[in-house]
């Protein structure tokens, strides 16, 4: 499989779900959905496809349908009620670049948009990948994940165990759930629930470097802004210290791959995957 070239189609693809002149609310959201982001759950959902030697395309309206809603997240994550951040994907943040109401408004087409998207795949359980895509990103997933990062903020002795459901559910579920898409796609069920495995652990080991890099990255390298101290964030970073929440990082990231050695699939573009996610510095 040959990603860069699968994805570069993929980004012309996401622009051609939008009509040719956007409207306002149009404008913003295509300003932020291609703005150049890593697309790692498409990377996911195809890599699943092409373990099962299933056509990636097929992948295409799915990957589209993450995206946009990984894109509202952060939207809606950079607004001044909650992180209030200026520079996302190397340009400034949606709220920034057009105003509040239409960033959240930008953020509710996406979401919208994403459920029209997904039930286009071309597959016999369009209602199983709307359910698990909607688990995914809602109040028992991303959603619930977003509110206890808040309440956590400035808290005072928050535990790992604490840290741990919050990782797991404003980013975890969001990476779990491609794999979990994939697996439905391409008719392999007696995969789901290693692979949940697997995506649990990397969505942890994902959000703990993601703390990790905004103390460590530049703001150049990130292409975001690192507001996590200014938040007063609890983050594996103020809890742990650095050097142990790299360790623990490491070590998450390493059981991942282990677990991907219990599926039936050829696992050689997950290992691609996570061996990139290792070095990565944005
Ligand atoms: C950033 O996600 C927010 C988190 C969930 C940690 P990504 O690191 O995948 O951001 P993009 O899509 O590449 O911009
Ligand atoms: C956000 O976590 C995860 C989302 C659901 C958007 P962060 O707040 O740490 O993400 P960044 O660092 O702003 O990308
Ligand atoms: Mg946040
Ligand atoms: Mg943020
Ligand atoms: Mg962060």
């Amino acid at each position: 499989m040959e990603w860069n070239k699968l994805k570069t189609e993929f980004e012309q693809f996401l622009r051609d779900l939008y009509p040719e002149e956007p409207s306002l609310v149009q404008r913003a959201e295509l300003y932020s959905l291609l703005a150049g982001g890593k697309r790692v759950r498409p990377h996911l959902l195809m890599a699943t496809l092409s373990g099962y030697g299933t056509d990636v395309k097929k992948g295409f309206y799915a990957s589209a349908a993450l995206e946009m809603i990984h894109t509202y997240s952060l939207i809606h994550d950079d607004l001044p009620a909650m992180d209030n951040d200026v520079l996302r994907r190397g340009k400034p943040t949606c709220h920034i670049e057009f105003d509040e109401a239409t960033a959240i408004l930008a953020g509710d087409g996406l979401l919208t948009r994403a459920f029209e998207t997904v039930s286009r795949t071309d597959s016999n359980h369009i209602a199983e990948l709307v359910q698990e895509l909607a688990k995914a990103a809602g109040d028992e997933g991303m959603i619930l994940g977003q509110t206890d990062d808040l309440a956590l903020e400035h808290a005072e002795h928050p535990s790992v165990e604490d840290l741990r459901n919050v990782h797991h559910n404003k980013t975890g579920q969001l990476l779990q759930v491609p794999l979990v898409m994939g697996a439905i796609i391409a008719e392999h069920p007696e995969d789901i629930s290693m692979l949940r495995n697997f995506g649990f652990l990397l969505g942890l080991a994902f959000q703990i470097q993601d703390d990790i890099l905004d103390v460590v990255s530049s703001q150049q390298e990130l292409g975001k802004s690192q507001s996590d101290a200014q938040n007063g964030k609890s983050t594996y970073v103020t809890v742990l210290g650095l050097d142990k929440a790299t360790e623990y990082m490491n070590t998450t990231y390493r059981e991942a791959k282990e677990c991907l050695k219990g599926t039936s699939m050829d696992i050689t573009e997950l290992e691609r995957i996570l061996d990139s996610l290792l070095i990565r510095r944005s």
